[in-house]
């Protein structure tokens, strides 16, 4: 078992965020990464790469080049999950019946911020202008220049975001009085089931009465078209998960060749998850510069990159339970191929006979 890497952070409550305020664009930006330190992920990495079988955690997908993979492989034709949850989004906000006056959007994983403005563009001025607006985000050039777009977009939009890793600081979440949690892309199911189950109950606790939580879900569908979502015809799947070597590299000083892996993703029914994994075509040894070291990967080996969790109703209750929420609403498309699903926060009823 790994340590948590948030038992690893550098004082983690007293640290003071890195604020920087665009001066052009009216927006503020926390950056919490420094207080996890390069050297607690350079660790992380490790752990997992000597690990059988070994893994990478999925956030390390998302440097400049893997974002701008990732939103290529959401104009794919095959990979439909985008699309269909943006159809959804598109018509939501006034179906969510929620009083935007002094609103607070809090996005984890905002990414482009391309789905929060379908929903910020269907709030009349006069209430948006006191909402604000906190995504939060891994990597803070797509979280800069996200917010910077947006501002323009909305002018009087307040923007506040945070550079996080929101697994493991999910307690720097703003502690404010109305809020709507959204984690959209079915981002949640790159976790581990045990890990969703802790996220949710986390969120669960930290959740207030009249908060909500809008969650976006790929659902279970037909093998095929799961398949094909993450194994794109043009090889940008494959690209995209080949990129992470190279942040790899760039991270712990490492000198993996992508060209000596193939892509394999498939669909493990028992488990309900696509995997992506980087397999090895011949023996090579690997030096990591940061500290010193030498790892030996075997033809055949594989390196586990990703789960993506797929979800059905039993889950979606499931997961409310876990994290003491009420399931509002499903909303989802005519095929059920992706759900977006409120849950809130609900005064908890008192015992009778209690005080
Ligand atoms: C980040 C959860 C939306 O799991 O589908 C896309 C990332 N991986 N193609 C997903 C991804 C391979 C993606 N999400």
């Amino acid at each position: 078992m790994h340590t948590p890497l948030s038992n690893r952070l550098k004082n983690p409550n007293m640290t003071k965020p890195e604020t920087q305020t665009d001066s052009q664009n009216h927006f503020l930006l926390d950056n919490h990464l420094p207080e996890i330190g390069l050297q607690a992920m350079r660790e992380e990495v490790m752990e997992g790469l000597k690990d059988t079988p070994r893994c990478i955690p999925s956030k390390y997908f998302y440097d400049r080049e893997g974002s701008a993979l990732f939103e290529e492989i959401t104009r794919l034709p095959e990979y439909y999950l985008s699309r269909t949850e943006k159809a959804i989004l598109s018509t939501l906000w006034n179906k969510l019946a929620i009083d935007a006056h002094n609103l607070h959007i809090i996005e984890l994983g905002s990414g482009d911020c391309s789905k929060i403005q379908l929903l910020l563009r269907e709030i009349p001025a006069n209430a948006l202008s006191t909402v604000t607006y906190h995504p939060v985000d891994i990597s803070s050039n797509v979280l800069k220049e996200s917010a910077g777009k947006l501002t323009q977009q909305f002018p009087h939009l307040t923007v506040h975001g945070l550079v996080a890793d929101f697994m493991h600081q999910i307690h720097l979440l703003p502690h404010a009085h109305k809020r709507l949690f959204c984690f959209f892309g079915s981002t949640i199911g790159n976790f581990g089931k045990s890990e969703i189950n802790a996220l949710m109950e986390r969120l669960g606790t930290l959740m207030t009465n009249g908060d909500y939580l809008l969650l976006g879900l790929d659902m279970i569908k037909e093998i095929d078209v799961l398949e094909a979502a993450y194994n794109d015809k043009q090889g940008v799947t494959e690209r995209f998960n080949k990129n992470m070597l190279k942040v790899v590299n760039e991270l712990l000083g490492a000198d993996f060749h992508p060209g000596l892996f193939n892509h394999r993703a498939f669909y493990n029914e028992e488990n309900h998850r696509i995997e992506m994994h980087l397999d090895a075509r011949e023996d090579m040894m690997v030096t990591f510069g940061f500290n010193n070291s030498t790892i030996e990967i075997k033809a055949g080996e594989n390196i586990h990159t990703e789960n993506s969790h797929k979800f059905d109703r039993g889950h979606i209750r499931n997961m409310g339970e876990m994290a003491g929420l009420s399931v509002g609403h499903v909303f989802t498309d005519p095929e059920e191929w992706f759900s977006l699903v409120l849950y809130s926060k609900q005064a908890v009823p008192k015992k009778p006979g209690g005080s």
